[in-house]
């Protein structure tokens, strides 16, 4: 039986599967998708050659990656049913949540599961990769009361997204940037949403509820959450002057700094160094550089409190910055995440598959033992407890 002493919360520094997927090293921030460094992949691969990268663990040929990005374009589509389920969704519904909804409701339309099928696992592969942009853009366009933009097969994937959610052709080097954010979001080793990916891909369901647990996981704010945080703090910051007043305030509150701080880097998160050097080009390239600079404020005054502790940017510090400047909506910007992690999210399934065991822990139990049971005349309402008639009538 396991012992208190046993107990890790968070599950910290427990290993919980054996990956070839990719590597983070935090104290000299490295990371790598199957050896590759991100640095390189960041400079010279494409979103699609990195997912490949990611799920089928090497580079591919020309005529695979060809192969791989026509097969994509051509599953962009979403089904007309997909899209009326869609049409009844709330206005006001979070993005993550009409996310995680479609993605799982694909498992309704693509019933069949053959997961020893590797003709199946590139299907659910393409069909992911290939309609989860669509369904986010489909969204946005939805909730300002306008039809959905249907994709365009003459424009690559990053540029696709951006004319879906925009209804105007990007601009290259703004596609080219996209892009390049989504390399750097693709895949992090054993984060929460990739475990709890692995954790439903090993009870061996569809890949459409892997990837809806998934999305259920990164919508929170200590996850996918964090860049939407961080933009909301620089619109409350305001101004460089008001920096580090605003920064010890949450110091001595005991209140995490948003895009700051990582259960593995304890140095500046690589990524963040890649998303910077794209946040300047893009101010460089196309003026209003007011929040950057603000932004170069607050990482100044926290690693001046908060390096000895190693808390740094972590990635969601830089991209929000960015992806406001290609205008997605903050709301949009943990979907656009989820739309990279896929990549690795299949990977991970992929991985599962191959030596699956289910996943099964243990706990310790806290509890009393031999309690006994009080009819309800007995009962008397717990100190503290709050009595389900006090709220009777009231809406919670
Ligand atoms: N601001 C201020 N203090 C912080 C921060 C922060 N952002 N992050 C950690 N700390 C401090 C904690 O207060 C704690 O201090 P203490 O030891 O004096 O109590 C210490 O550093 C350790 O913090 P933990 O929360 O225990 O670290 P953990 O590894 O569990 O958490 C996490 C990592 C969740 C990312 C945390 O740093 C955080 O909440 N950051 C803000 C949210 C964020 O940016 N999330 C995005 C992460 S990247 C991603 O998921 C893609």
């Amino acid at each position: 039986m396991a012992s208190i002493e046993d107990y890790k919360p968070g599950l910290a520094g427990v290993p919980a599967a054996l990956s070839q997927v990719s590597h983070v090293d935090g104290l000299q921030g490295i990371l790598e998708y199957r050896g590759i460094a991100i640095e390189s992949l960041a400079q010279q691969s494409t979103f699609l050659e990195t997912c490949f990268l990611l799920i089928w663990g090497y580079l591919p040929s020309l005529e695979e990656l060809q192969d791989f990005e026509y097969e994509i374009r051509y599953h962009r589509r979403l089904k007309y049913r997909i899209r009326d389920m869609m049409k009844c969704f709330p206005e006001s519904g979070h993005p993550m949540d009409a996310l995680q909804s479609c993605a799982a409701a694909l498992g309704l339309f693509y019933s069949r599961r053959a997961l020893d099928d590797p003709e199946y696992i590139r299907a659910a592969v393409v069909r992911l990769l290939a309609k989860i942009p669509t369904m986010v853009a489909a969204f946005q366009m939805m909730r300002k009361g306008n039809d959905p933009i249907q994709p365009r097969d003459d424009l690559d994937y990053a540029a696709n997204f951006l004319y879906m959610m925009n209804e105007r052709e990007p601009d290259p080097r703004a596609a080219k940037i996209f892009d390049t954010c989504l390399i750097l979001h693709a895949e992090h080793t054993m984060n929460a949403s990739t475990f709890s990916a692995r954790v439903t891909a090993s009870t061996l369901t569809d890949p459409y509820g892997v990837v809806a647990s998934a999305v259920g996981t990164l919508a929170g704010p200590l996850h996918g959450g964090a860049n939407e945080e961080v933009i909301e703090m620089l619109d409350a910051i305001g101004s460089i002057d008001r920096v580090e007043s605003y920064i010890d305030a949450c110091i001595e509150n005991k209140q995490k700094i948003m895009g700051f701080g990582h259960r593995v880097y304890k140095v500046k998160d690589p990524r963040a160094v890649i998303l910077q050097g794209l946040a300047e080009q893009l101010f460089a390239d196309y003026g209003d550089d007011r929040y950057y600079q603000i932004a170069l404020a607050v990482e100044k005054a926290v690693e001046e409190r908060l390096g000895g502790k190693g808390i740094y940017p972590n990635v969601d510090f830089y991209s929000g910055l960015v992806y406001r400047r290609l205008g997605i909506p903050s709301d949009l910007f943990t979907p656009v995440f989820a739309i990279a992690r896929v990549g690795g999210w299949l990977a991970h399934w992929k991985e599962q598959l191959a030596e699956n065991r289910i996943f099964r822990p243990t706990q310790i139990y806290t509890g009393e033992h031999a309690c006994p049971y009080h009819s309800i005349q007995e009962r008397k309402l717990t100190v503290g407890a709050t009595s389900f008639a006090a709220t009777n009538g009231k809406k919670l």
